[in-house]
Formats: structure tokens, C-alpha cells, sequence
């Protein structure tokens, strides 16, 4: 499977024949130079949770596409108001899609969306199919929550944490999540986008290694077949 960095916490995921897009934060991302939102293609946009920093391109993304909005049911009814294609589920829900089968999970975190419209409660993706399950985190703190991933769904086989600190979890507890969800293969995510969330690359990848565990970052526009 392909796994593209869109910047901060976007992503472009190619598995089960499928392209999957995960909050889109791309046209109003300071560090984003060469990704053209109206020329990417997906078939679905999967939005964690309501805020600014997650949703502001997926109504254009999903209209250019005709793709489906999978998201929380407050977050799915907005974008369902504005003409897009919506999918609802919510925490704990699993469903099986075309591409392979998706869980929503809990987040730590506050879920508002940009016109004040109340977003639901935060939460993250787990994805599987038959080549491969993966763990999209969202913005969350640590969380003993975590640990029921591991009870409920396949093996990961890679986990995209948020590591910035000061909104999220820092790297420091991304290493107690990635033990959490019984996962050696990190890529992080939401670091560096904003002053707030500034962070030494390289003191985060020792973190990881000392624990025997990988974080891989991505540059901006960068694709890793996973
Ligand atoms: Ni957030
Ligand atoms: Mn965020």
C-alpha cells in the first residue's frame, strides 16, 4: 500500500484498490508548497474530527471526486447539508466498505466545527483489510483506551501518531501509544505546521529508537509503500 504525506496531519492512503484521504488541512498549511487540492483524487475522505485544522479542504476534495465523507454521524450530517456524499458511523462502530473494513475509536481531544457547528466527539480510524491494517490516531492525548485496539481489531502494522505536543500528545507519549496498540512502525504527524507545535526531529526519532521502535516522517508530498 501506498502512504502519501499531504502535510500536517493529511494523508493520501492507497489500500484494498481504494484511495483514502484522512483530514485534509492542505490549502491553508504555511508548509505546504507544491500540492495542488483541486488534482488530488480519492474515492473517500475520512475526517476525524471537526476542527479547522482537519476538514478545511475535504468539502472541496470530496465534490471534485464525488467521493464519500466517512466521519462521526454530527461531523457527516454538516458535510451531508452541503451537497457531499456522507457515510456516519461513530465510536466503537465497525463497517465494511469497499476497501476493506473501518473502526472508529476514541480520541482525547475537542471536536468543533469551523462555523461553530458542534462536531461530535474526536475519534480515530482503524483500517484493515486482507494486505494490511493500519491506525489513524487523529488529534488525541494518550490514552489507556488505546490498549483496546490491540483486543479488538487485527495486528497493526503501522500506526500514524500525532507528536507535536501542546494540542496533541507529545512524542514522549506517543512511545507509551505505540506500546499501547502493540505497534513498532509510527509514522507521526501534526508537528511543525505551527509555532505551537514546533519539535526537534531528530530528539523524537531517538525517543523511538530507544524503545526499539521506528518513527518515520515524512516530507511533505512524499510517498512510502508500506
Ligand atoms: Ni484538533
Ligand atoms: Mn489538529
Amino acid at each position: 500500500m501506498k502512504v502519501t504525506y499531504l502535510g500536517h496531519a493529511s494523508f493520501l492512503i492507497e489500500t484494498g484498490g481504494k484511495k483514502l484521504i484522512f483530514d485534509p488541512f492542505i490549502s491553508a498549511n504555511p508548509l505546504v508548497k507544491d500540492i495542488d487540492v483541486d488534482k488530488l483524487k480519492t474515492d473517500y475522505v475520512l475526517v476525524s474530527h471537526g476542527h479547522q485544522d482537519h476538514v478545511v479542504d475535504a468539502e472541496a476534495i470530496i465534490k471534485n471526486n464525488e467521493a464519500t465523507l466517512i466521519s462521526n454521524y454530527e461531523i457527516a450530517t454538516w458535510f451531508g447539508q452541503k451537497g457531499c456524499t456522507v457515510y456516519p458511523v461513530n465510536h466503537g462502530g465497525k463497517v465494511k466498505m469497499d476497501f476493506g473494513t473501518i473502526k472508529y475509536v476514541n480520541a482525547i481531544h475537542s471536536s468543533v466545527l469551523p462555523d461553530g457547528t458542534y462536531g461530535g466527539n474526536p475519534g480515530g480510524f482503524v483500517v484493515w483489510n486482507d494486505q494490511n491494517c493500519f491506525y489513524f490516531a487523529g488529534d488525541t492525548a494518550l490514552t489507556w483506551d488505546m490498549k483496546l485496539i490491540p483486543m479488538t481489531c487485527p495486528t497493526l502494522d503501522f500506526a500514524i501518531l500525532p507528536i507535536g505536543d501542546n494540542f496533541t500528545m507529545g512524542y514522549e507519549d506517543a512511545v507509551i501509544a505505540s506500546d499501547f496498540i502493540a505497534c513498532d512502525k509510527i509514522i507521526g504527524c501534526h508537528y511543525d505546521t505551527f509555532p505551537y507545535i514546533e519539535m526537534e526531529k531528530e530528539t523524537a526519532q531517538k525517543a523511538f529508537a530507544d524503545a526499539g521502535k521506528e518513527l518515520i516522517l515524512l516530507a511533505i508530498g512524499e510517498t512510502i509503500e508500506m
